[in-house]
Protein backbone atom coordinates (compact mmCIF):
# COMPACT_ATOMS: atom_id res chain seq x y z
CA UNK A 1 0.00 0.00 0.00
CA UNK A 2 2.71 2.42 1.11
CA UNK A 3 4.59 1.84 -2.66
CA UNK A 4 1.13 2.06 -4.16
CA UNK A 5 0.80 5.75 -2.46
CA UNK A 6 3.84 7.23 -3.76
CA UNK A 7 2.94 6.12 -6.85
CA UNK A 8 -0.39 8.07 -6.53
CA UNK A 9 1.10 11.02 -5.31
CA UNK A 10 3.60 10.86 -8.22
CA UNK A 11 1.00 10.73 -10.79
CA UNK A 12 -1.74 13.05 -9.28
CA UNK A 13 1.17 15.49 -9.24
CA UNK A 14 2.23 15.20 -12.68
CA UNK A 15 -1.58 15.94 -13.57
CA UNK A 16 -1.84 18.42 -10.85
CA UNK A 17 1.22 20.40 -13.22
CA UNK A 18 -0.31 19.53 -16.62
CA UNK A 19 -3.53 21.28 -15.34
CA UNK A 20 -1.26 24.33 -14.64
CA UNK A 21 0.21 24.25 -17.64
CA UNK A 22 -3.13 24.49 -19.48
CA UNK A 23 -5.10 26.60 -17.38
CA UNK A 24 -2.56 29.97 -16.88
CA UNK A 25 0.92 31.42 -17.72
CA UNK A 26 3.20 29.42 -14.46
CA UNK A 27 6.81 29.66 -14.06
CA UNK A 28 7.71 26.67 -15.75
CA UNK A 29 10.35 25.85 -13.54
CA UNK A 30 8.01 25.83 -10.47
CA UNK A 31 6.16 22.36 -11.42
CA UNK A 32 9.10 20.10 -10.49
CA UNK A 33 9.21 19.40 -7.28
CA UNK A 34 12.31 16.16 -7.15
CA UNK A 35 11.09 15.52 -3.39
CA UNK A 36 7.70 13.93 -4.80
CA UNK A 37 8.84 11.56 -7.11
CA UNK A 38 10.13 8.25 -6.44
CA UNK A 39 13.86 7.60 -6.69
CA UNK A 40 13.82 5.87 -9.83
CA UNK A 41 11.00 7.83 -11.55
CA UNK A 42 13.12 10.78 -11.77
CA UNK A 43 16.30 9.50 -12.48
CA UNK A 44 15.09 7.50 -15.56
CA UNK A 45 12.86 10.89 -16.98
CA UNK A 46 15.29 13.48 -15.41
CA UNK A 47 12.97 16.52 -15.44
CA UNK A 48 16.02 19.04 -13.57
CA UNK A 49 16.32 21.63 -16.66
CA UNK A 50 12.23 20.99 -17.76
CA UNK A 51 11.11 24.44 -18.49
CA UNK A 52 14.00 26.64 -16.67
CA UNK A 53 14.84 28.38 -20.20
CA UNK A 54 12.39 29.07 -21.92
CA UNK A 55 11.61 31.87 -24.10
CA UNK A 56 8.51 33.64 -23.17
CA UNK A 57 6.43 34.74 -26.25
CA UNK A 58 3.56 32.76 -25.32
CA UNK A 59 4.37 30.23 -28.07
CA UNK A 60 5.20 26.86 -28.19
CA UNK A 61 3.13 25.33 -25.31
CA UNK A 62 2.97 22.44 -27.45
CA UNK A 63 5.51 21.24 -30.12
CA UNK A 64 4.38 23.25 -33.58
CA UNK A 65 2.72 21.30 -36.14
CA UNK A 66 2.07 22.31 -39.51
CA UNK A 67 4.35 21.36 -42.92
CA UNK A 68 7.49 22.31 -44.63
CA UNK A 69 8.22 22.50 -48.13
CA UNK A 70 11.81 21.10 -48.52
CA UNK A 71 11.80 17.96 -47.86
CA UNK A 72 9.66 17.24 -50.81
CA UNK A 73 10.44 19.98 -53.26
CA UNK A 74 13.54 21.32 -52.15
CA UNK A 75 14.25 24.99 -54.29
CA UNK A 76 10.76 23.99 -56.59
CA UNK A 77 8.93 25.83 -54.87
CA UNK A 78 6.43 28.51 -55.66
CA UNK A 79 3.32 30.49 -54.35
CA UNK A 80 0.71 27.70 -56.26
CA UNK A 81 1.97 25.01 -54.67
CA UNK A 82 2.10 26.48 -51.37
CA UNK A 83 -1.71 27.49 -51.73
CA UNK A 84 -2.34 24.27 -53.11
CA UNK A 85 -0.85 22.69 -50.22
CA UNK A 86 -2.80 24.61 -47.76
CA UNK A 87 -6.16 23.71 -50.02
CA UNK A 88 -4.53 19.93 -48.88
CA UNK A 89 -4.29 20.55 -45.37
CA UNK A 90 -7.71 21.65 -45.05
CA UNK A 91 -9.34 19.08 -47.52
CA UNK A 92 -7.34 16.20 -46.35
CA UNK A 93 -8.24 17.32 -42.44
CA UNK A 94 -4.67 17.55 -41.39
CA UNK A 95 -5.41 21.08 -40.54
CA UNK A 96 -8.22 19.79 -38.11
CA UNK A 97 -5.32 17.35 -36.27
CA UNK A 98 -3.39 20.42 -35.73
CA UNK A 99 -1.13 20.57 -38.63
CA UNK A 100 -1.80 24.62 -39.30
CA UNK A 101 2.01 26.10 -39.81
CA UNK A 102 2.56 26.45 -43.97
CA UNK A 103 5.88 26.63 -44.06
CA UNK A 104 7.83 28.09 -47.08
CA UNK A 105 11.24 27.23 -46.67
CA UNK A 106 14.69 28.23 -48.79
CA UNK A 107 14.07 30.03 -52.51
CA UNK A 108 11.29 32.08 -52.15
CA UNK A 109 13.77 35.27 -51.87
CA UNK A 110 15.02 37.18 -55.19
CA UNK A 111 19.05 36.64 -55.41
CA UNK A 112 19.53 40.56 -54.33
CA UNK A 113 18.12 42.66 -52.19
CA UNK A 114 15.90 45.67 -53.72
CA UNK A 115 17.99 49.51 -54.10
CA UNK A 116 16.15 50.22 -50.00
CA UNK A 117 17.94 46.96 -49.08
CA UNK A 118 14.81 44.81 -48.54
CA UNK A 119 14.45 41.15 -49.16
CA UNK A 120 11.92 41.00 -52.09
CA UNK A 121 9.72 38.11 -52.96
CA UNK A 122 11.04 36.02 -56.31
CA UNK A 123 9.05 37.80 -59.32
CA UNK A 124 9.14 34.65 -61.09
CA UNK A 125 7.77 32.21 -58.34
CA UNK A 126 5.84 33.68 -56.04
CA UNK A 127 4.50 37.15 -58.24
CA UNK A 128 1.77 37.74 -55.70
CA UNK A 129 4.08 38.42 -53.04
CA UNK A 130 4.14 36.87 -49.54
CA UNK A 131 1.76 38.95 -48.14
CA UNK A 132 -1.19 37.69 -50.25
CA UNK A 133 -0.03 33.97 -49.82
CA UNK A 134 -0.66 35.02 -45.89
CA UNK A 135 -3.41 36.23 -46.54
CA UNK A 136 -4.96 33.32 -48.40
CA UNK A 137 -3.34 30.97 -45.98
CA UNK A 138 -4.99 33.36 -43.22
CA UNK A 139 -8.39 33.13 -44.58
CA UNK A 140 -7.71 28.82 -44.46
CA UNK A 141 -7.13 29.17 -40.75
CA UNK A 142 -3.78 28.05 -40.84
CA UNK A 143 -0.23 29.93 -40.30
CA UNK A 144 2.32 31.07 -42.51
CA UNK A 145 5.96 30.02 -42.04
CA UNK A 146 8.76 31.84 -43.71
CA UNK A 147 12.89 31.36 -43.88
CA UNK A 148 15.58 33.21 -43.56
CA UNK A 149 19.33 32.38 -42.36
CA UNK A 150 21.73 33.79 -39.69
CA UNK A 151 24.47 34.67 -41.92
CA UNK A 152 24.77 36.63 -45.33
CA UNK A 153 23.63 33.96 -47.83
CA UNK A 154 20.79 31.56 -47.14
CA UNK A 155 22.07 27.57 -47.82
CA UNK A 156 20.88 28.34 -51.38
CA UNK A 157 22.70 31.23 -52.11
CA UNK A 158 19.55 33.91 -51.43
CA UNK A 159 20.28 36.78 -49.11
CA UNK A 160 21.06 35.81 -45.09
CA UNK A 161 19.88 38.74 -42.53
CA UNK A 162 22.79 38.47 -40.48
CA UNK A 163 23.15 42.59 -39.96
CA UNK A 164 19.21 42.72 -41.57
CA UNK A 165 17.55 41.67 -38.44
CA UNK A 166 15.17 44.39 -37.80
CA UNK A 167 14.47 45.04 -41.21
CA UNK A 168 13.95 42.05 -42.24
CA UNK A 169 12.14 41.21 -38.89
CA UNK A 170 9.56 44.14 -39.92
CA UNK A 171 8.95 43.13 -43.47
CA UNK A 172 8.15 39.51 -42.15
CA UNK A 173 5.66 40.85 -39.58
CA UNK A 174 4.42 43.55 -42.17
CA UNK A 175 3.64 40.50 -44.74
CA UNK A 176 2.16 38.69 -41.75
CA UNK A 177 4.17 36.07 -41.05
CA UNK A 178 3.52 34.17 -37.71
CA UNK A 179 6.89 31.73 -38.34
CA UNK A 180 10.34 31.80 -39.11
CA UNK A 181 12.85 28.68 -39.39
CA UNK A 182 16.44 30.53 -39.01
CA UNK A 183 19.29 28.54 -40.89
CA UNK A 184 23.05 28.69 -40.65
CA UNK A 185 25.18 28.90 -43.90
CA UNK A 186 27.52 31.23 -44.96
CA UNK A 187 27.88 32.39 -41.25
CA UNK A 188 31.02 34.00 -41.35
CA UNK A 189 31.75 31.82 -38.46
CA UNK A 190 31.00 33.64 -35.78
CA UNK A 191 29.33 31.75 -33.11
CA UNK A 192 25.23 30.79 -33.23
CA UNK A 193 24.90 31.87 -29.57
CA UNK A 194 25.72 35.86 -30.85
CA UNK A 195 24.25 35.28 -34.51
CA UNK A 196 20.62 33.89 -33.02
CA UNK A 197 19.93 36.35 -30.32
CA UNK A 198 19.53 39.26 -32.83
CA UNK A 199 16.52 38.02 -34.31
CA UNK A 200 14.76 36.82 -31.18
CA UNK A 201 15.20 40.47 -30.22
CA UNK A 202 14.12 41.94 -33.88
CA UNK A 203 10.68 39.85 -34.12
CA UNK A 204 10.11 40.45 -30.24
CA UNK A 205 10.50 44.12 -31.02
CA UNK A 206 7.89 43.80 -34.21
CA UNK A 207 5.02 43.52 -31.49
CA UNK A 208 3.58 40.29 -33.97
CA UNK A 209 3.97 37.13 -32.32
CA UNK A 210 6.39 34.98 -34.72
CA UNK A 211 7.34 31.50 -33.59
CA UNK A 212 11.43 31.45 -33.93
CA UNK A 213 13.08 28.19 -34.78
CA UNK A 214 16.47 27.60 -34.53
CA UNK A 215 18.18 26.11 -37.21
CA UNK A 216 22.03 25.72 -36.63
CA UNK A 217 21.97 21.74 -36.83
CA UNK A 218 22.69 20.96 -33.08
CA UNK A 219 26.59 22.79 -33.86
CA UNK A 220 26.79 24.12 -30.54
CA UNK A 221 24.38 22.24 -28.32
CA UNK A 222 21.90 24.67 -28.41
CA UNK A 223 19.58 22.81 -26.21
CA UNK A 224 22.20 24.26 -23.50
CA UNK A 225 21.10 27.71 -24.45
CA UNK A 226 18.47 28.36 -27.30
CA UNK A 227 15.87 27.95 -24.69
CA UNK A 228 16.46 31.30 -23.88
CA UNK A 229 16.44 32.46 -27.50
CA UNK A 230 14.03 30.09 -29.57
CA UNK A 231 10.99 27.81 -29.46
CA UNK A 232 12.74 25.43 -31.22
CA UNK A 233 16.22 24.94 -31.76
CA UNK A 234 17.15 21.84 -34.37
CA UNK A 235 19.49 19.16 -32.34
CA UNK A 236 21.44 17.92 -35.36
CA UNK A 237 22.16 17.66 -39.13
CA UNK A 238 19.68 17.71 -41.67
CA UNK A 239 17.67 14.07 -42.03
CA UNK A 240 17.13 12.82 -45.24
CA UNK A 241 14.83 9.79 -45.94
CA UNK A 242 16.34 6.68 -45.24
CA UNK A 243 16.73 4.45 -42.44
CA UNK A 244 20.06 5.02 -41.15
CA UNK A 245 19.35 8.88 -41.31
CA UNK A 246 16.49 8.67 -39.26
CA UNK A 247 17.62 6.38 -36.23
CA UNK A 248 21.08 7.96 -36.25
CA UNK A 249 18.96 11.40 -35.52
CA UNK A 250 16.52 10.05 -33.19
CA UNK A 251 19.75 8.60 -31.21
CA UNK A 252 21.42 12.13 -31.42
CA UNK A 253 18.23 13.97 -30.38
CA UNK A 254 17.32 11.73 -26.96
CA UNK A 255 20.65 12.94 -25.71
CA UNK A 256 18.91 16.60 -24.91
CA UNK A 257 15.54 14.96 -23.62
CA UNK A 258 15.81 16.82 -20.14
CA UNK A 259 15.73 20.47 -21.63
CA UNK A 260 12.49 20.36 -23.60
CA UNK A 261 9.89 22.10 -22.32
CA UNK A 262 6.80 24.43 -23.15
CA UNK A 263 7.90 27.24 -24.71
CA UNK A 264 10.97 25.14 -26.19
CA UNK A 265 11.81 21.97 -27.91
CA UNK A 266 14.37 20.07 -29.07
CA UNK A 267 14.07 20.07 -33.19
CA UNK A 268 15.03 16.79 -34.58
CA UNK A 269 14.50 17.94 -38.34
CA UNK A 270 11.09 17.87 -39.93
CA UNK A 271 9.10 14.48 -40.88
CA UNK A 272 9.51 12.23 -44.49
CA UNK A 273 7.12 10.14 -43.85
CA UNK A 274 4.94 9.89 -47.16
CA UNK A 275 8.45 10.74 -49.25
CA UNK A 276 9.14 6.73 -50.18
CA UNK A 277 12.79 6.00 -48.49
CA UNK A 278 11.30 4.20 -45.78
CA UNK A 279 9.01 1.28 -45.31
CA UNK A 280 5.49 1.54 -44.27
CA UNK A 281 7.02 0.30 -40.59
CA UNK A 282 10.07 2.47 -40.50
CA UNK A 283 7.51 5.54 -41.33
CA UNK A 284 5.48 4.50 -38.19
CA UNK A 285 8.54 4.15 -36.08
CA UNK A 286 9.89 7.41 -37.25
CA UNK A 287 6.41 8.84 -36.54
CA UNK A 288 5.78 7.09 -33.05
CA UNK A 289 9.46 8.52 -32.10
CA UNK A 290 9.19 11.72 -33.16
CA UNK A 291 5.53 12.35 -31.57
CA UNK A 292 7.03 10.38 -28.61
CA UNK A 293 10.29 12.72 -28.23
CA UNK A 294 7.63 16.17 -28.44
CA UNK A 295 9.56 17.30 -31.64
CA UNK A 296 7.78 19.56 -34.06
CA UNK A 297 5.59 17.44 -36.61
CA UNK A 298 6.04 18.96 -39.37
CA UNK A 299 5.15 17.26 -42.62
CA UNK A 300 7.51 16.82 -45.20
CA UNK A 301 5.96 15.08 -47.94
CA UNK A 302 3.86 16.46 -51.29
CA UNK A 303 0.36 16.33 -49.09
CA UNK A 304 -1.97 17.31 -52.81
CA UNK A 305 -1.07 13.92 -53.91
CA UNK A 306 -1.22 11.66 -50.10
CA UNK A 307 -1.35 8.44 -50.04
CA UNK A 308 -4.37 6.46 -47.90
CA UNK A 309 -1.25 4.87 -45.68
CA UNK A 310 1.06 8.01 -45.02
CA UNK A 311 -2.37 9.89 -44.17
CA UNK A 312 -2.70 6.68 -41.15
CA UNK A 313 0.60 7.52 -40.25
CA UNK A 314 0.90 11.07 -39.84
CA UNK A 315 -3.20 11.70 -39.38
CA UNK A 316 -3.23 9.16 -36.27
CA UNK A 317 -5.12 11.25 -33.71
CA UNK A 318 -3.96 8.84 -30.74
CA UNK A 319 -0.16 9.35 -31.49
CA UNK A 320 -0.64 13.03 -32.32
CA UNK A 321 -2.29 13.72 -29.07
CA UNK A 322 1.08 12.37 -27.39
CA UNK A 323 3.19 14.86 -29.31
CA UNK A 324 0.61 17.57 -28.26
CA UNK A 325 0.69 15.73 -24.43
CA UNK A 326 -0.02 19.52 -21.76
CA UNK A 327 2.84 17.77 -19.48
CA UNK A 328 5.17 18.43 -22.64
CA UNK A 329 8.17 16.27 -20.90
CA UNK A 330 10.19 14.38 -23.81
CA UNK A 331 10.25 10.83 -23.92
CA UNK A 332 13.51 9.12 -24.22
CA UNK A 333 15.09 6.06 -24.90
CA UNK A 334 15.04 3.81 -21.55
CA UNK A 335 15.70 0.00 -22.03
CA UNK A 336 17.47 -1.61 -25.28
CA UNK A 337 18.43 -5.22 -25.30
CA UNK A 338 19.92 -7.67 -28.39
CA UNK A 339 22.16 -7.20 -30.81
CA UNK A 340 23.98 -3.57 -30.97
CA UNK A 341 20.82 -2.72 -28.50
CA UNK A 342 18.54 -3.40 -31.36
CA UNK A 343 15.27 -4.42 -29.61
CA UNK A 344 14.68 -0.99 -28.09
CA UNK A 345 12.01 0.68 -25.05
CA UNK A 346 11.21 4.51 -25.17
CA UNK A 347 8.71 6.01 -22.87
CA UNK A 348 7.49 9.18 -20.99
CA UNK A 349 5.49 10.54 -18.82
CA UNK A 350 2.25 11.57 -19.48
CA UNK A 351 -0.37 14.00 -18.53
CA UNK A 352 -3.13 12.19 -16.51
CA UNK A 353 -1.04 9.79 -14.67
CA UNK A 354 -0.04 8.17 -17.82
CA UNK A 355 2.88 6.91 -19.65
CA UNK A 356 3.60 5.93 -23.30
CA UNK A 357 5.50 3.49 -23.63
CA UNK A 358 7.08 2.18 -27.36
CA UNK A 359 8.55 -1.06 -28.26
CA UNK A 360 11.05 -0.43 -31.40
CA UNK A 361 12.40 -3.19 -33.03
CA UNK A 362 15.92 -2.02 -34.97
CA UNK A 363 16.66 -5.48 -35.12
CA UNK A 364 17.21 -7.67 -38.92
CA UNK A 365 13.98 -9.01 -38.34
CA UNK A 366 10.91 -9.75 -36.47
CA UNK A 367 11.88 -9.39 -32.35
CA UNK A 368 9.49 -10.03 -29.30
CA UNK A 369 10.52 -6.89 -27.29
CA UNK A 370 9.66 -7.27 -23.49
CA UNK A 371 9.18 -4.00 -21.44
CA UNK A 372 9.64 -4.77 -17.39
CA UNK A 373 7.91 -2.07 -14.96
CA UNK A 374 11.59 -1.50 -13.57
CA UNK A 375 12.81 0.00 -16.40
CA UNK A 376 9.84 2.55 -16.14
CA UNK A 377 9.50 3.77 -12.77
CA UNK A 378 6.59 1.44 -11.63
CA UNK A 379 6.83 -0.93 -8.91
CA UNK A 380 6.26 -4.13 -10.64
CA UNK A 381 3.40 -4.91 -8.30
CA UNK A 382 1.29 -2.00 -10.12
CA UNK A 383 -1.73 -3.26 -12.42
CA UNK A 384 -1.66 -1.33 -15.65
CA UNK A 385 -3.85 -0.83 -18.30
CA UNK A 386 -2.94 -0.50 -21.68
CA UNK A 387 -3.66 0.81 -24.84
CA UNK A 388 -2.22 -0.03 -28.06
CA UNK A 389 -2.21 3.71 -30.34
CA UNK A 390 -1.87 1.58 -33.41
CA UNK A 391 -4.33 -0.58 -33.21
CA UNK A 392 -6.82 1.53 -31.75
CA UNK A 393 -7.99 -0.59 -29.08
CA UNK A 394 -7.29 -1.29 -25.39
CA UNK A 395 -5.36 -4.98 -24.91
CA UNK A 396 -5.04 -5.90 -21.18
CA UNK A 397 -6.78 -3.82 -17.93
CA UNK A 398 -4.65 -5.32 -15.48
CA UNK A 399 -0.91 -6.02 -16.95
CA UNK A 400 1.72 -6.54 -13.99
CA UNK A 401 5.50 -6.70 -13.89
CA UNK A 402 6.26 -6.84 -17.46
CA UNK A 403 4.00 -6.59 -21.23
CA UNK A 404 5.56 -7.62 -24.33
CA UNK A 405 4.85 -8.03 -27.82
CA UNK A 406 6.10 -8.94 -30.64
CA UNK A 407 6.94 -6.05 -33.24
CA UNK A 408 8.12 -6.82 -36.63
CA UNK A 409 11.31 -5.36 -38.47
CA UNK A 410 11.90 -1.74 -38.30
CA UNK A 411 8.18 -1.36 -36.89
CA UNK A 412 7.01 0.70 -33.50
CA UNK A 413 4.57 -0.12 -31.68
CA UNK A 414 3.23 2.32 -29.33
CA UNK A 415 1.20 2.45 -26.04
CA UNK A 416 -0.52 4.60 -23.24
CA UNK A 417 0.03 3.28 -19.75
CA UNK A 418 -2.15 4.08 -17.28
CA UNK A 419 -1.78 2.52 -13.59
CA UNK A 420 -5.09 1.44 -12.70
CA UNK A 421 -4.83 2.16 -9.08
CA UNK A 422 -4.04 5.86 -9.88
CA UNK A 423 -6.65 5.68 -12.54
CA UNK A 424 -9.56 5.11 -10.13
CA UNK A 425 -8.50 7.86 -7.80
CA UNK A 426 -8.43 10.25 -9.66
CA UNK A 427 -11.20 12.09 -10.49
C1 LIG B 1 5.05 25.20 -59.14
O1 LIG B 1 5.79 24.20 -58.49
C2 LIG B 1 5.32 22.88 -58.69
C3 LIG B 1 6.13 21.95 -57.80
O2 LIG B 1 7.50 22.05 -58.07
C4 LIG B 1 5.41 22.54 -60.18
O3 LIG B 1 4.88 21.25 -60.38
C5 LIG B 1 4.61 23.56 -60.96
O4 LIG B 1 4.79 23.33 -62.36
C6 LIG B 1 5.05 24.98 -60.64
N1 LIG B 1 4.12 25.92 -61.25
C7 LIG B 1 4.52 26.99 -61.89
C8 LIG B 1 3.47 27.86 -62.42
O5 LIG B 1 5.72 27.24 -62.02
C1 LIG C 1 8.64 40.15 -26.16
O1 LIG C 1 9.36 39.69 -25.02
C2 LIG C 1 8.69 39.91 -23.79
C3 LIG C 1 9.64 39.50 -22.68
O2 LIG C 1 10.02 38.16 -22.79
C4 LIG C 1 7.40 39.10 -23.79
O3 LIG C 1 6.71 39.32 -22.59
C5 LIG C 1 6.55 39.51 -24.97
O4 LIG C 1 5.40 38.69 -25.01
C6 LIG C 1 7.32 39.40 -26.27
N1 LIG C 1 6.54 39.92 -27.35
C7 LIG C 1 6.44 39.31 -28.54
C8 LIG C 1 5.60 39.99 -29.56
O5 LIG C 1 7.00 38.26 -28.80
C1 LIG D 1 21.60 10.25 -45.21
O1 LIG D 1 22.03 10.23 -43.86
C2 LIG D 1 22.85 9.11 -43.55
C3 LIG D 1 23.08 9.10 -42.06
O2 LIG D 1 23.52 10.31 -41.57
C4 LIG D 1 24.16 9.24 -44.35
O3 LIG D 1 24.99 8.13 -44.06
C5 LIG D 1 23.82 9.27 -45.81
O4 LIG D 1 25.00 9.52 -46.55
C6 LIG D 1 22.81 10.37 -46.14
N1 LIG D 1 22.37 10.22 -47.49
C7 LIG D 1 22.32 11.24 -48.32
C8 LIG D 1 21.81 10.95 -49.69
O5 LIG D 1 22.63 12.38 -47.99
C1 LIG E 1 1.39 11.04 -56.63
O1 LIG E 1 1.96 9.95 -55.92
C2 LIG E 1 2.19 8.77 -56.68
C3 LIG E 1 2.71 7.67 -55.79
O2 LIG E 1 2.42 7.88 -54.46
C4 LIG E 1 3.17 9.08 -57.79
O3 LIG E 1 3.36 7.94 -58.58
C5 LIG E 1 2.65 10.23 -58.63
O4 LIG E 1 3.64 10.60 -59.56
C6 LIG E 1 2.34 11.43 -57.76
N1 LIG E 1 1.73 12.47 -58.56
C7 LIG E 1 2.21 13.71 -58.59
C8 LIG E 1 1.44 14.67 -59.43
O5 LIG E 1 3.17 14.07 -57.94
Amino acid sequence: MVKGSVHLLLFLYLSAISVGIAGRVVPLHEPFDKSTFSRSFSSIFDTSKYGILQLNNGLARTPQMGWNSWNFFACNINETVIKETADALVSTGLADLGYVYVNIDDCWSSLVRDSKGQLVPDPKTFPSGIKALADYVHAKGLKLGIYSDAGIFTCQVRPGSIYHERDDAELFASWGVDYLKYDNCYNLGIKPKERYPPMRDALNATGRTIFYSLCEWGVDDPALWAGKVGNSWRTTDDINDSWASMTTIADLNDKWAAYAGPGGWNDPDMLEVGNGGMTLEEYRAHFSIWALMKAPLLVGCDVRNITAETFEIIGNKEVIDINQDSLGIQGRKVHVSGKDGCRQVWAGPLSGHRLVVALWNRCSKAATITVGWEVLGLESSMSVSIRDLWKHEDLSGDAVASFGSRVAVHDCEMYIFTPVSASRSAV
